[in-house]
């Protein structure tokens, strides 16, 4: 994917699930490079696909006002993730994409929630036509915010204690150590504030000189379509973090409980 390295990685670093909107519709501007990001990102991959619906959405989330899903203030336009159920590794190339989608709307100045659970797919179907066998696996409320939380955002961000990250200490399999060079620590910490369904976290990784490997938290339940999505998130937001040092790489799935490899390309330092 041809990755704008500073403005994402700048997005990494702000990006939080907004769960309030304004009720204002997206400008053309704002529209015409959302239209621009998704094309590029519906490229990447034959499987998947995102579409824009630009229009009101208040029958599409569920969820109680003030509970987690709930979207209050009716998002202007919402982000459909759609996948080819049949496919291979659908679930991950839908969180790599879907947070390629997520960190250019951050990017301008728009707020994103991933929602995997609590939308309506009925009233998302009625929106868009679905090809065989494909489904959609997640959506983003867009629109804009106000830079301060809503109180309902502070409820749910809370419930979910949604700040809260685990140490690099622990996500890492043999510990953190301060010695690694730039592009492990800046890549390890781009993942540690990536968004993961109810905060979950999932990740956790092996360090080694010219690699890390992803692996799952817990090999019981590392097949489940949620945490794959997180795992995909996590492999976007760990390239960008390489890159933004300069290292360029790629990657490699593994077999569960391992998730993928990401391999630096020594020839190819930017
Ligand atoms: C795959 C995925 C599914 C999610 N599903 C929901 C959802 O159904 N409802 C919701 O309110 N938030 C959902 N979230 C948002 C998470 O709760 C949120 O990312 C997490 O609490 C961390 O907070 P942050 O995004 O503000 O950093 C989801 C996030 C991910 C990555």
């Amino acid at each position: 994917m041809n990755i704008p390295v500073e403005r994402w990685f700048k997005a990494i670093v702000v990006r939080h699930s907004r769960r309030k909107y304004m009720d204002k519709k997206l400008d053309e501007d704002t529209v015409n490079k959302i239209q621009a990001v998704i094309k590029e990102l519906n490229s990447y991959f034959d499987e998947t696909r995102l579409v824009l619906v630009n229009k009101e959405c208040s029958q599409i989330f569920k969820g109680i006002i003030g509970s987690y899903g709930n979207i209050n203030g009716n998002s202007p336009a919402y982000v459909a993730m759609i996948g080819n159920s049949q496919g291979e590794r659908i679930a991950e190339k839908i969180g790599y994409i879907g947070e390629g989608l997520i960190l250019e709307a951050t990017s301008l100045g728009l707020g994103t929630c991933w929602i995997a659970g609590t939308f309506r797919e009925k009233k998302v179907k009625s929106d868009i036509n679905l090809k065989e066998n494909e489904k959609i696996y997640a959506i983003t409320p867009l629109g804009y915010i106000k830079s301060d939380y809503s109180l309902k955002e502070k409820i749910v961000s809370k419930m979910v204690s949604s700040y809260k990250r685990k140490s690099l200490d622990e996500l890492c399999l043999d510990g953190f150590n301060e010695k690694w060079p730039n592009w492990i620590k800046t890549s390890l910490n781009c993942v540690r504030v990536a968004p993961s369904a109810i905060n979950g976290q999932p990740w956790r990784f092996k360090v080694n000189e010219n690699s890390i490997i992803l692996s799952a938290d817990n090999p019981k339940n590392a097949e489940k379509l949620y945490k794959k999505m997180d795992y995909g998130i996590a492999m976007l937001h760990l390239e960008i973090g390489a890159l933004h040092e300069g290292v360029k790489g790629s990657w490699e799935y593994l077999e569960s409980p391992n998730i993928a490899e990401f391999k630096i390309d020594n020839t190819k330092t930017i």
